[in-house]
């Protein structure tokens, strides 16, 4: 049975350990691995939206793993023409590819395309979710914490809705870890998210949940498919912002979390982005990691 990547509710605690140890495992060994288990395998990259870290460390990691990316702009393709259906896309690409990394609009879409392909399908952004961000993210942090439980405690400031925030909360339920969504209220987490998960709750107040914080998350307040809803965001998200005071109020080794790419002086001066307790590029690096692991497991077989 092919099994699919879509949001973090596809794996299981015992899963995401593993894929954890095999990408530290792979870290240390860059560059000295004979570890192949893409070898003879042709992975299909589709992007509907513009991407630097995601496009760069699958095709990297695809390459590194023995197998061969294909990057297909999705504008280019029949399907982002509107002249083929998710479905017939889905049944064709299955006949040449092993696998698919997808990043586009609706999550929907990508749940249609895993549904009807007979191979793997990673979901590597859409406007509701980005697991794979959330799945090194949660590898950063292990490597700075070396724990996952509820003694860490982590605070995200912003759009709490974003595909980013939604990733995260289904990361700490997936985790243990202790989680605070500190957003406006229009823009609060859906219910059914945060439901059940007594280590995440949401804040509105950025003073309040700053307080003790180990690691303090932000993203971009408009994200990408949103820009016509750009004047009101800005707004809206203006006393969300991680700055010097609210970095002071969290604990003393308090680290700075970004996905990246950053907007400095928006929803994150340049003072916190740019200070020692930024670990962002770190969290980019870890993308290749943690993407080679999972690849490695769905669609290597190992
Ligand atoms: N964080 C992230 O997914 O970056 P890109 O949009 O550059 O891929
Ligand atoms: N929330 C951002 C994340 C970018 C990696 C966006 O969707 O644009």
């Amino acid at each position: 049975m092919k099994k699919d990547f879509l949001t973090l509710q596809d794996i299981t605690k015992e899963e995401m350990w593993q894929v954890f140890d095999l990408a530290a495992k792979l870290k240390r060994e860059r560059g000295k691995s004979s570890f192949k288990p893409l070898e003879g395998k042709s992975i299909g990259l589709i992007f509907a939206k513009s991407s630097t870290r995601t496009r760069v460390s699958f095709e990297v990691g695809v390459h590194e793993l023995g197998g061969i990316p294909l990057y297909l702009d999705q504008g280019k393709m029949q399907l982002g023409r509107g002249s083929e259906t998710v479905g017939d896309t889905a049944h064709v690409l299955s006949r040449y590819l092993h696998g698919i990394v997808i990043r586009t609009y609706g999550h929907a879409e990508v749940e249609e395309l895993a549904r009807t392909a007979d191979i793997p399908v990673i979901n590597a952004l859409t406007n509701e979710y980005h697991p794979c961000q959330l799945l090194a993210d949660l590898f950063t942090i292990l490597e700075y914490s070396g724990k996952l439980d509820s003694t860490v405690k982590v605070g995200f400031f912003g759009d709490g809705r974003s595909n980013i925030a939604n990733s995260m909360i289904l990361a700490a339920r997936l985790s243990g870890i202790d989680l605070v969504i500190c957003s406006p209220e229009e823009e609060r987490p859906g219910e059914a998210l945060m439901a059940g998960a007594p280590n995440v709750r949401w804040e509105r107040c950025p003073e309040k949940a700053a307080k003790g914080l180990n690691y303090i998350y932000t993203d971009v307040w408009v994200s990408m498919g949103f820009e016509d809803d750009k004047e009101r965001r800005m707004q809206l998200f203006r006393p969300y912002q991680v700055n010097r005071k609210i970095f002071g109020l969290a604990a003393p080794d308090c680290k700075f979390l970004h996905c990246l790419p950053a907007h400095r002086e928006e929803e994150v001066t340049a003072d916190v982005l740019d200070s020692p307790a930024s670990i962002v590029f770190d969290e980019a690096e870890n993308r290749l990691h943690v993407q080679k692991a999972l690849m490695a497991k769905l669609i290597g077989g190992c």
